[in-house]
């Protein structure tokens, strides 16, 4: 067994080291520079309570960028020296966010050890490679994001840090599933390579009927496409999909994990998921041959998700609020009712009435998933989402992608459940439609303008801001600009008071609601890593069936043309067309 030794080196503060809506994010370059991952490293066993690193079992591993291997062993020699029990480790330093959330509620080693947190290795949807972004952020205990308590505090610890503890092991093999044994000044200290997949899988099938799914998805009528954009959700869905429902494994596209995600922006939505987006005959050239019925596609670490049928693409907005109002049905893990549901708050407001309808609890947050983890932890919420494609439940403290997949396959399959020798399938556009038509429907879309300026970013939201003192002002501008376009009644800066913690969270977002229910809402982004990026959400609600099957962006036009000329994008940031719609 080899024997350790620990040593402490001396280092400096790096400037910027404060984790922002996920973690610290940084171009690989900068992580590489020495020291710069130990000290956050450090900075983290130091914010934590002593139970949680002495003697503690932790996790690291994420969805395989590139700089993923060599931050594994580095962290793996900072945690035997800094006292840690045990590493768990994906096999090849593999698991998605929400199978790290599921490993450390669910797992347990041979001698009853429960996992106290994790270190994920991600940046999530942001590109990878030696010239793009690495991520690192930390999960507790209950498998959520570290609260902003500890966040503050690795900040602090960051801007004094003087040494970190490393011990002198030689690399593990991350690639051989197995237990590596050693011995330090405190005692034994092990690393287990485990499968990516297991823990994960065992959870979803105690949630989902698969029989079910799997008659759907080897149905002859039913055809199937996911793509993971090389990113980990690959190996889920293999498993998953193929190996457990019967997918045949050509509905699998860009499913083997790559350290640079074959050169593409890892994001699942209509712009980045070109491939995907093709096949199902939402591209600008036709797809070859007949669109598959159900497509999906998941960003770099597997928590996001993109829903889409044929020639048909589902807002994220939209999916949340249809798979809670079919949960019950078709999910056995909900079958005794939902607790709740939330949404954040420029996610448009679907599952609000769906909330209403089904007489549930419901709550509006602020962007980040932190936020809905609390409301689970209370047990006042089982299923939540946000129009950044992401969608979760209570079944871990992540948001999910391969979950969200599960679910609209579930709701498929109970909708076709006496179908699949019939006629005709019911699809995702009909259930879509059928939904638009109980609760009416919520046009949406969101302008995004990447890697702005930060400084004229910041002027445009003040400017926003100002605005907000007149309302007779703004709907002068308004009126000025269009007549199609209702007055505006409020306006404000949304603030949220957590109802479990009492916290306060301020400016997280600037809104404008209109007497129709419309709404914009303009957000900086908390997830880039180089200058700064505006989104603009844009929504409409129309109750009238008629009047629900029109193009969004068509139907949104006016509200656009209003957001644009009222924030004075162009002037602000010389943009004349935004980066992404989504
Ligand atoms: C991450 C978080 C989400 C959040 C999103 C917002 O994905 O996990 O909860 O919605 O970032 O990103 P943004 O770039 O808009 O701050
Ligand atoms: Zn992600």
């Amino acid at each position: 067994m080899v024997v350790f030794a620990v040593t402490r080196k001396d280092s400096t503060p790096f400037d910027g080291q404060k984790p922002g809506t996920s973690g610290l994010r940084k171009k690989v370059t900068v992580f590489k520079q020495p020291n710069y991952l130990h000290n956050f490293v450090q900075s983290t066993f130091n914010a934590l309570t002593a139970d949680k690193v002495k003697g503690a079992t932790i996790v690291v591993s994420g969805d395989g960028r590139y700089f993923s291997k060599d931050a594994i062993q580095i962290i793996i020699k900072m945690a035997a020296a800094n006292g840690v029990r045990r590493v768990w480790v994906g096999q090849n330093g593999l698991l998605s966010t929400p199978a790290v959330s599921a490993v450390i509620r669910e797992r347990v080693s041979a001698d009853g050890a429960k996992a106290s947190g994790a270190f994920i290795l991600t940046a999530s949807h942001n590109p990878g490679g030696p010239h793009e972004d690495f991520g690192i952020k930390y999960n507790m205990e209950n498998g959520g994001p570290a609260p902003e308590g500890i966040t503050d505090k690795i900040f602090e610890n960051t801007k004094t840090i003087k040494e970190y503890l490393i011990a002198d092991l030689p690399d593990v093999d991350i690639s051989i599933i197995g237990v590596t044994n050693f011995t330090g000044p405190e005692g034994p200290f092990d690393v287990d390579v485990f499968d990516s997949t297991s823990d994960y899988v065992k959870l979803m099938k105690s949630i989902f009927d698969f029989e079910s799914i799997q008659r759907l998805l080897t149905s002859p009528k039913f055809s199937f496409c996911y793509d993971a954009l090389h990113g980990v959700a690959g190996i889920y869905a293999k498993k998953i999909f193929v190996e457990e429902l019967g997918a045949n494994e050509s509905s699998l596209i860009n499913c083997t994990p790559k350290e640079d995600f074959g050169g593409g922006h890892p994001d699942p939505n209509l712009t980045y998921a070109k491939e995907l987006v093709a096949r199902m005959g939402l591209g600008k050239s036709s797809p070859q041959g007949e669109p598959p019925e159900f497509g999906a596609a998941a960003d770099g670490d597997a928590d996001r998700n993109m829903v889409l049928g044929k020639r048909f693409f589902v807002t994220p907005s939209d999916s949340v609020a249809i798979i809670a109002a079919n949960a019950v049905q078709a999910i056995p893990y909900f079958t005794s009712g939902l607790k709740g549901v939330a949404r954040s708050m420029p996610t448009s407001a679907a599952l609000d009435v769906v909330a209403k309808n089904l007489n549930l609890k419901f709550f509006e947050v602020p962007t980040g998933w932190k936020f809905f983890g609390n409301l689970m932890d209370a047990g006042v919420c089982s299923i939540c989402g946000e129009e950044s494609f992401g969608t979760g439940s209570d079944h871990i403290r992540e948001k999910d992608g391969i979950w969200a997949v599960l679910a609209w396959l579930s709701i498929l399959a109970l909708r076709n459940k006496d179908n699949l020798n019939g006629e005709k399938l019911v699809t995702v556009e009909d259930i879509v439609l059928q939904h638009w038509s109980t609760y009416g429907r919520h046009y949406y879309t969101r302008y995004d303008y990447e890697n702005v300026d930060a400084g004229a970013a910041k002027e445009l939201m003040s400017h926003l801001v100002n605005l907000q003192s007149s309302l007779p002002d703004v709907n002068k501008i308004i009126q000025g600009l269009r007549s199609d376009v209702a007055k505006v009644v409020a306006a404000d800066e949304f603030e949220y008071k957590d109802p479990v913690d009492g916290s306060i969270s301020k400016h997280q977002g600037i809104r404008y609601l209109f007497e129709d229910g419309s709404r914009l809402v303009f957000r900086l982004s908390g997830t880039g890593s180089e200058g700064a990026t505006i989104r603009v959400y844009i929504e409409q609600y129309e109750k009238d069936p008629s009047k629900t099957g029109r193009d969004s962006q068509d139907a949104l036009a006016p509200l656009v043309d209003v957001a644009l000329k009222l924030s004075k994008m162009q002037e602000f940031t010389g943009r004349t067309a935004p980066t992404v719609i989504t």
